[in-house]
């Protein structure tokens, strides 16, 4: 069985410890898009790992996890995290894979997209990591797969600097090269988690371009990237926060006007520990953004959605959630393409009554209070898509499951 995660806002929705828990069912995990600017965190036994390139899987002791095809890898981020895995007491070897088709990321790359960066007049807020460089180059076809790391007759183009740095990492790499169609074809009878980074409005196509990253972070990009192709997804799972965050620049209707301390904002980012966890940047908070939610659903063809986070607001009297955009004498209800729209766009709000009682230690959805449980069915309604797994914390039990994904 196929089950694809994607974020289903901007990204940090906590796809990591959803991944983490529903791999305890699966056998394979395969990260199919982005590169180390990602950031999944999951707190396990009171221990925290923030993973960027290594699958959410990696935790269990008996989990093959691959980094797929639509993946951009820096060698050195991959084996410094992976080192960092070991002095934990992870034992990673012999079950770590990367895709011959994944795409290298040099070192002069994070240089390269600095400088992109620092040329934009309205800047993107990159993770300088290199990525975008890297995606580009995958399209003007001029990048370097891990299918060519001993090839030399494709390496001939690369500057002497990149070949000689490219020879320290060659035989680290060469193990963990696998043939992924084949290798997914071999094991077709296992169940495998595809999981997507940053989130679907991050996504190049389906995003808010060009405030995105420039990978596929869409749900059909686990099956051009993870080895399987369209049919054989059988379930798709969007996850999204109780509330919106966005790092970085571009459009984001529901963001709060006020960020001074004592601001609903600075509670949010602080309860619900808001800070990138690549680069530790404040995160921009915000309302639920419904009008995002519900399109996320529709071009993603998300069958069940993830709730995640909904305890921050354990403590709030009543909070807001956006149904409709204002634009100009407009409202609207669909999510539109342009950067002008959505910079320009109010958000039109409903009120909902706060619940005033920590969910952290429900365990079912029955035990969650009444005026929890509303907020979740309205935006079941609103989106039209049925709220799966509920959770309440960090950690793995803190999760309400009312749906198995892995059942058909
Ligand atoms: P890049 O992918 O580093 O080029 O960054 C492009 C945009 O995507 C920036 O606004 C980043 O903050 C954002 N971004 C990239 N990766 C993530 C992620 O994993 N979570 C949230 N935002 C991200």
């Amino acid at each position: 069985m196929n089950v694809v995660i994607i974020g289903a806002q901007w990204g940090d929705e906590g796809k990591g410890k959803i991944v983490d828990f529903l791999a305890s069912d699966a056998q394979i995990v395969v990260r199919f898009s982005g590169g180390a600017n990602a950031g999944h965190t999951i707190v396990l036994g009171g221990e925290k790992y923030a993973l960027h390139l290594v699958p959410s899987g990696i935790l269990y002791p008996d989990k093959i996890v691959i980094l797929g095809s639509g993946m951009v890898i820096d060698p050195e981020a991959l084996f410094q995290e992976l080192a960092g895995l070991e002095q934990k007491g992870i034992d990673w070897k012999g079950r770590v894979f990367i895709s011959d088709r994944a795409h290298i990321v040099f070192p002069r790359y994070r240089e390269l997209d600095k400088q992109a960066e620092a040329g934009r007049a309205r800047p993107i807020g990159t993770t300088g990591r290199g990525i975008g460089i890297a995606y580009s180059l995958k399209a003007s076809r001029d990048g370097i797969r891990l299918a060519d790391i001993d090839d030399d007759e494709r390496l001939v183009n690369l500057p002497g600097d990149d070949r000689a740095w490219l020879s320290i990492w060659k035989e680290r790499l060469l193990p963990l090269r696998i043939d992924l169609a084949a290798y997914l074809r071999q094991h077709r009878n296992s169940w495998r988690l595809f999981e997507g980074a940053q989130g679907a409005l991050l996504d190049i196509d389906t995003g808010t371009y060009p405030f995105v990253s420039s990978g596929m972070s869409c749900a059909a990009g686990a099956a051009a990237q993870g080895g399987i192709g369209p049919r054989h997804i059988d379930r798709v799972l969007g996850v999204f926060k109780a509330y919106t965050t966005r790092v970085g620049n571009g459009p984001f209707p529901t963001e709060f006007a006020d960020d001074s301390p004592g601001s609903l904002s600075q509670y949010i980012r602080n309860v619900g520990n808001e800070y990138g966890t690549t680069t530790g940047r404040p995160r921009r908070c915000g309302y639920l953004d419904l009008v995002a939610l519900r399109y996320a659903c529709t071009v993603n063809s998300i069958d069940r959605l993830v709730l995640t986070h909904i305890d921050v607001y354990d403590g709030l009297e009543e909070f807001e959630a956006c149904v409709g955009y204002k634009i100009g004498d407009k409202v609207i209800e669909d999510f539109p393409a342009s950067v002008r729209d959505l910079t320009g766009a109010r958000p039109v709000l409903r009120k909902f009554s706060g619940w005033k009682t920590p969910l952290g230690k429900c365990r079912t959805y029955e035990e969650l209070p009444l005026r929890a449980r509303e907020y979740i069915e309205f935006i079941e309604e609103f989106t039209e898509t049925s709220i799966s797994i509920i959770s309440v914390g960090s950690d793995r039990k803190q999760t309400i499951v009312r749906e198995s994904p892995w059942i058909k």
